[in-house]
């Protein structure tokens, strides 16, 4: 995920050297977070213009750009006031280039430089807007258009303060954003704000500050009928504003002072532990070595001050937020990180799905002769997730296949066929392999990753991004449930005009409205799976039963077991029992069973039974409050009801949380097992 890292010093000299290091190791802080290029704004040389570095791949390619420039950028020189803007970034639109990577500006002449994580979901419309009025743009970034839009207010309001273009910019934007900005017109200010993406202010001064709060100052609604930005933009045409009346309270401090702005606090903790954790619709703006902090309008229970906080916390600890390991904490995330998969896609309003990445292609991929979904371990999971819904949505025959026997088999393909690659790191060899085979095959190629820019990404003829977020534990844990959201997302837009599946598409969307707030209930499951896992940790195998939906649970718990503790572990098709795995069950043979109020239930019962009848005590995995089925279990967890085709994403989270437990109770290396990559980039 994209890291923003920004800082300025007030009447404490510093070397431009050491002002460029902070820069660089503040964005080697947050380099766990995953990131494809990285870039800076300083002032130039001379401190009339801002210079911009910029450089595709890691910071140390970017520190070595710097260091390069040496005299250019004069290291030796001195600066008591300065202000720096950094990114790592993570590409949502448009590739990773030296183009795409932040600081953005507003024009050739520099004059306004922003970096920004989040995505803007608006920012068609506010690019056609400033295109009709003469602005060109050099990036594919959602994240250029606010810095155009600066200068546009900039233009129109030429004597507002930079907070107040700041803050009528922001009002135009819809998504989420953190942002910090410099501007060559405001030398020495800084400006930074968020909606939706975590940014702090870290203050640092000689003594101790005089206060620990920062009093907000309101000021005046600029959008004049509360509409959407869109509407606001064309209808208002930003309207010249009325001062805002708000007091100005000078904090009373030490006025030699520097300031640390960033996406989490891992960047700034090694030069002061004194933060302000700004809320959404905050503008911070440091004027005169001064920090204020504003907002439109007040709401009747916020507070009249943000609270300067002490932070206790280690780096490393803070990178990982309050979790141990980084696999815990994707885990918890999976409440945004599907938001984030369907964020300016779905809209539950229209009830409509757009995928942007495939919107073009989509009439040839109904012509198609069959899917083909073909990936390697939990990819290919979310795929075996989804292909039922798939084959009802799309009426096609679909077929899901692991990329490496795919490849053994040479399995015949052809050119009305469509394949789909589905991989996290979008490098997986054997996928990428299959991908090509299939290419040189003259079939549709449509990628599914996480990782914008990745070969898989590349080779694709279109594709769809599913925007979890980097994932830094090995085992697959969020990019699991989006990839399973996205290609249920797809389903959607293939069946969006077949009268008869409507009913069905809105139970469908119902279920993805709700997931964020099932997920979280879901999550609350934690302290009793780790009950559980500490009863299960020391047995050698967990069986892992269910059919239907639910299959694909069974298989992606089992491969969470095995690669995080090393107990064997099986997920088996309820359907087969009788037909083999029956024989491995008794009283001492701990087994999991998936039993859900869906076309199956009856069936999973009939499993269950025979589980039951050969002194099996299993651990059931059901919906709430369904006593029925509980009867038959020593041990239930319960998730909410969803619709069929959606149960997966919950059934799976209590057991990538028992993986998670029993490998700490077992002290294996939760985030890197052992012979295991996150990226497998050998065949
Ligand atoms: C398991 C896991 C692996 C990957 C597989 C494919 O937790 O992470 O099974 O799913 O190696 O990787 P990607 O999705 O990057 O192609």
């Amino acid at each position: 995920m994209c890291g923003i890292f920004a800082y300025l010093n007030h009447l404490t000299p510093k070397t431009r050297k050491e002002v460029l290091d902070f820069l660089v190791n503040g964005l080697k802080r947050l380099e766990y977070r995953g990131y494809d290029s990285a870039g800076i704004a300083v002032d130039s040389a001379d401190g009339r213009n801002v210079s911009i570095i910029k450089k595709n791949g890691k910071v140390q390619a970017l520190q070595d750009e710097i260091y390069s420039r040496e005299a250019d950028l004069a290291f030796e020189a001195t600066a008591d006031c300065h202000v720096g803007i950094a990114h790592t970034r993570w590409a949502t639109h448009g590739t990773p280039s030296e183009r795409n990577a932040h600081p953005q500006r507003s024009d050739e002449d520099n004059t306004f430089c922003l970096v920004h994580n989040g995505i803007i979901t608006n920012y068609k419309d506010i690019k056609l807007f400033l295109t009709k009025k003469g602005h060109t743009f050099e990036s594919e970034t959602d994240t250029e258009i606010i810095a155009k839009l600066m200068m546009h207010i900039y233009k129109k309001n030429p004597n507002d303060t930079f907070q107040e273009i700041v803050e009528q910019c922001i009002q135009q934007l819809e998504g989420a954003f953190a942002l910090c900005i410099k501007s060559k017109l405001f030398p020495g200010e800084c400006v930074a704000t968020r909606r939706g993406s975590p940014l702090l202010v870290a203050i640092k001064t000689k003594t101790r500050l005089a206060t620990d709060h920062i009093p907000i100052l309101y000021g005046k609604d600029f959008r004049p009928h509360g509409g959407t930005a869109a509407e606001t933009l064309t209808a208002a045409s930003l309207m010249p504003r009325t001062p805002s009346t708000a007091e100005f309270q000078p904090m009373e401090e030490d006025k030699q002072v520097e300031y640390f702005f960033a996406s989490d606090a891992s960047a700034v903790i090694e030069h002061t532990n004194r933060v302000i954790f700004l809320e959404d619709d905050d503008v911070a703006a440091v004027k005169d070595g001064t920090l204020s902090i504003h907002r439109i309008r007040r709401n009747m229970d916020d507070p009249h001050a943000r609270e300067i906080t002490t932070i206790k916390m280690e780096i490393q600890q803070i990178m990982k937020g309050n979790y141990s390991f980084f696999m815990q904490k994707e885990i918890f995330e999976q409440p945004e990180s599907v938001v984030n998969t369907m964020r300016g896609r779905v809209n539950f309003d229209t009830q409509s799905i757009v995928l942007g990445g495939i919107k073009e292609y989509i009439p040839e991929i109904k012509r198609c002769r069959r899917l083909m979904l073909i990936a390697c371990g939990t990819s290919y999971h979310s795929a075996v997730a989804t292909r039922q819904l798939l084959e009802e949505l799309t009426e096609l025959p679909v077929m899901v296949e692991l990329a490496s026997d795919f490849l053994d088999r040479n399995t015949p393909v052809f050119r009305d066929d469509v394949c789909f690659f589905i991989s996290q790191s979008g490098e997986t060899a054997d996928t990428l392999m299959a991908l090509r085979y299939c290419k040189n095959r003259g079939a549709l190629i449509v990628g599914v990753t996480n990782t914008v820019g990745s070969s898989i990404c590349r080779e694709s003829h279109c594709g769809v991004h599913i925007n979890a977020g980097p994932e830094i534990g090995v085992a697959s844990t969020k990019a699991y449930t989006s990839q399973f959201i996205s290609l249920v997302m797809f389903g959607m837009v293939m069946s969006e005009d077949r009268i008869s599946l409507q009913q069905r598409r809105r139970d469908i969307m119902k279920g993805l409205q709700q997931l964020e707030e099932q997920i979280k209930e879901v999550l609350k499951l934690d302290s009793k799976v780790q009950e559980l896992a500490k009863d299960l940790y020391q047995n050698k195998s967990l069986l892992i039963m269910g059919r239907g939906y639910n299959f694909a649970t069974c298989m992606e718990g089992a491969l969470k077991v095995k690669e995080l503790t090393y107990m064997h572990s099986e997920g088996i098709m309820a359907g087969e029992l009788k037909h083999g795995p029956l024989a491995l069950v008794d009283e001492t043979m701990p087994v999991i069973m998936i039993v859900m109020r869906d076309p199956v239930y009856t069936k999973c019962m009939n499993a269950l039974q025979q589980v039951t009848a050969r002194q099996g005590q299993p651990i059931l995995i059901c919906e709430k409050g369904d006593k029925d089925t509980q009867e038959f279990a020593s041990r239930v967890l319960e998730v909410p009801h969803t619709v069929d085709c959606l149960q997966g994403i919950l059934t799976v989270i209590p057991l990538q949380l028992l993986s998670y437990h029993i490998a700490v109770l077992k002290g294996c290396n939760v985030d890197c097992p052992r012979n295991l990559a996150k990226s497998v980039t050998v065949e």
